[in-house]
């Protein structure tokens, strides 16, 4: 059957693909005009960061941050803790950051080892330094439709939604995972912008006819191609926020919870992994920092 045919009887959709690396780059851009005024007015923003244990994955994501800081001219303290330490010790570094004027931001990044109540952690950082969103405070402004501070994930993939022109108001949104970082107050996002938004998770029944019915499927579960090409609307947009790393067997590299080869002959917009939503974590990181420095004025 020549080629030509094949196209019209089996028409490939390839998607657009929305470059988070890009958009990282351009917003980042953005923030240092605001971080230069700040240190005309002789504020200098800081992040203070804290890793508890070795997980590796949560040590990479540390570094990132404080990279990022690093290149974005916001200072960065970081303290990083054994992972059989006395959760008290934690506690005491915490009440001394809230004390410290020249510290904005605080991050405690999870999860943290078992000997620790991670909710009374993030409870115990000062609301307006809560550059992730945690705190109950911040976490029920967000509910009221009145954020403070919005958790760096979904805050990104709104970025992304809206650099795209994606239109949400009356959008089927399907978010896959119902974490407390993402799922959760995705939703809360997805829901102010007008969508109808359904929360799946690991007790759904049928996957599928949840994410088939998704304009926008948002895919935050943690298992690596989960959501392949026939669980997707054609000419839906796809946002993957999983970051997997396969096995050695299968070559070691990272993988999203989206199959991306199947996924994106369907879709209409999709983000890659990597370069796709992570890049824009870590970029509204440094503008909730940014913006609790200046709300310190
Ligand atoms: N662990 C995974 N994602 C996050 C995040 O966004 N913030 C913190 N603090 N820990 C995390």
């Amino acid at each position: 059957m020549p080629a030509s045919l094949i196209s019209i009887i089996c028409p490939m959709t390839t998607a657009h693909i929305i470059d988070g690396n890009a958009l990282a780059a351009t917003v980042r851009e953005q923030l240092a005009e605001h971080a230069a005024k700040l240190r005309q007015q002789g504020v200098s923003p800081c992040l203070a960061v804290i890793l508890v244990g070795e997980d590796p994955a949560s040590a990479v994501y540390v570094r990132n941050k404080v990279q990022a800081c690093e290149k974005a001219d916001i200072r960065s303290l970081k303290d990083v803790y054994a992972a059989d330490v006395d959760p008290a010790t934690v506690m005491r570094r915490i009440a001394e950051l809230n004390a410290d004027p020249s510290v904005h931001g605080i991050l405690v990044q999870l999860p943290l080892p078992p000997q620790f109540d991670s909710d009374a952690v993030l409870e115990a950082i000062a609301p307006a330094k809560d550059v992730d969103g945690f705190h109950a405070e911040n976490v029920g402004a967000l509910m009221q439709g009145m954020p403070r501070f919005i958790p760096c994930t979904p805050y990104g993939v709104m970025k992304m939604l809206d650099a795209a022109g994606v239109p949400l108001k009356g959008a089927e949104a399907v978010i896959v995972g119902r974490s407390n970082i993402v799922g959760k107050p995705m939703a809360m996002l997805l829901l102010a912008a007008g969508c109808t938004v359904t929360v799946c998770h690991s007790q759904t029944r049928d996957l599928a006819f949840h994410t088939r019915r998704a304009d926008i499927l948002v895919a935050a579960v943690g298992r690596p191609r989960m959501i392949t090409g026939e669980m997707i609307k054609p000419g839906a947009t796809v946002i993957d926020v999983g970051i997997n790393r396969l096995p050695a067997a299968e070559g070691g590299k990272l993988c999203g919870d989206v199959d991306f080869a199947s996924a994106s002959q369907v879709a209409g917009f999709i983000t890659p992994v990597p370069g796709g939503v992570g890049p824009m974590t870590i970029t509204m990181l440094l503008a909730n920092t940014i913006e609790a420095a200046e709300r310190s004025l």
